[in-house]
């Protein structure tokens, strides 16, 4: 791949780990003129030692700042921040896109959630289909990548189910079509790779949704430990989880994706991420099964 002059790809929020991974992998491929914009340039020095042009952007900052972070792109990954106060989100992401349009970007790659609908009850979806309707309302071409749950996280619940034999959540019988970021970043750096330039929203999922009792079943088999999947109603997990130190907002951020995953916004299971990269997604089985010796330490 070869993208000369001021064809620049941009991915911004690139020390996050989703952002430092598609670089990688634009590298990888063999991508030139690869821009990389973050709040910390100094965390990026491996990559500016590979050709990658580090740029400081912060969508906090004013519009001068993020002019001179975007000048020259036509393909831009934008990374969804990770603010949790209403609002701000969509704010920070307005005007990073106002800054890429006035700056000649033509297409942005977005990571959004999943169905971020007006009846979601995800607490952070109202951002994100905020951030979905300017662009669609704002003239440049957009691919929407709703991201699904990153199996990942897997690895931050399931230990802690381990070690006490009960997965609590507040999801009843409904499952979620998890998806590693390995294979988000794989998606966005194809997505950032492609020609396409109309416009387009993809449920970036997993092979399979995968219910709290599955996942309970697997921690199972895997750990050698029986774990129970433990229902409970909302307002009884947010007690658990500030109970265990966890602030509130946080607690009923989480709980929130639960009530997604209980009301069916976290499936079904899509081809997005194989039509995109070519590759197949990893199942939560596979990941899982990879990453045995991080499911077993008890935090
Ligand atoms: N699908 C899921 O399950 C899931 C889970 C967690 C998060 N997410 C979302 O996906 C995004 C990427 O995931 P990740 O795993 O890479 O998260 P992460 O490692 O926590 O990274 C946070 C990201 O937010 C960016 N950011 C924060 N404040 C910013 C600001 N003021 N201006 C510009 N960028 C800002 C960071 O950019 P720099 O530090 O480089 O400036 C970084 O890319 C998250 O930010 C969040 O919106 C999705």
């Amino acid at each position: 791949m070869n993208n000369d002059g001021e064809n620049k790809i941009l991915v911004t929020g690139a020390s996050g780990q989703l952002g430092r991974r598609v670089v990688e992998l634009l590298v990888e491929s063999g991508a030139s003129n690869v821009v990389a914009t973050t709040r910390h340039p100094e965390r990026l020095r491996d990559l500016g030692d590979r050709g990658v042009e580090l740029r400081k952007a912060d969508f906090d900052q004013g519009p001068a700042q993020l002019a001179a972070a975007f000048a020259g792109a036509k393909r831009m990954l934008l990374i969804s921040t990770d603010a949790m106060d209403p609002g701000h989100r969509y704010e920070q992401q307005s005007r990073a896109i106002g800054a890429a349009v006035r700056a000649g970007v033509e297409h942005i790659a977005y990571t959004s959630l999943t169905h971020p609908v007006s009846d979601s009850p995800v607490l952070i979806a109202p951002d994100h289909a905020q951030t979905e309707q300017e662009l669609e309302a704002i003239g440049v071409g957009y691919t929407a990548l709703r991201n699904n749950l990153y199996a990942d996280l897997l690895l931050i619940s399931l230990p802690a189910a381990i070690g006490s034999g009960r997965l609590f959540a507040a999801a009843a019988d409904g499952g979620a079509a998890y998806v590693t970021r390995e294979d988000c970043a794989r998606a966005a750096a194809a997505a950032l790779a492609s020609n396409f330039e109309g416009k387009r929203q993809l449920e970036i999922t997993g092979p399979a949704v995968v219910t709290y009792a599955e996942l309970a079943a697997l921690a199972s088999e895997l750990s050698g430990k029986e774990v129970v999947y433990v229902p409970l109603d909302e307002e009884a997990l947010i007690a658990g989880m500030v109970d265990n130190g966890l602030p509130e907002v946080v607690a009923r951020l989480m709980a929130s994706f639960d009530a997604g995953i209980r009301k069916g916004f976290f499936g079904p299971a899509t081809d997005a991420v194989k039509d995109l990269s070519g590759t197949a997604p990893q199942s939560v089985r596979a990941f899982l099964e990879a990453n045995k010796a991080a499911l077993a330490q008890t935090p």
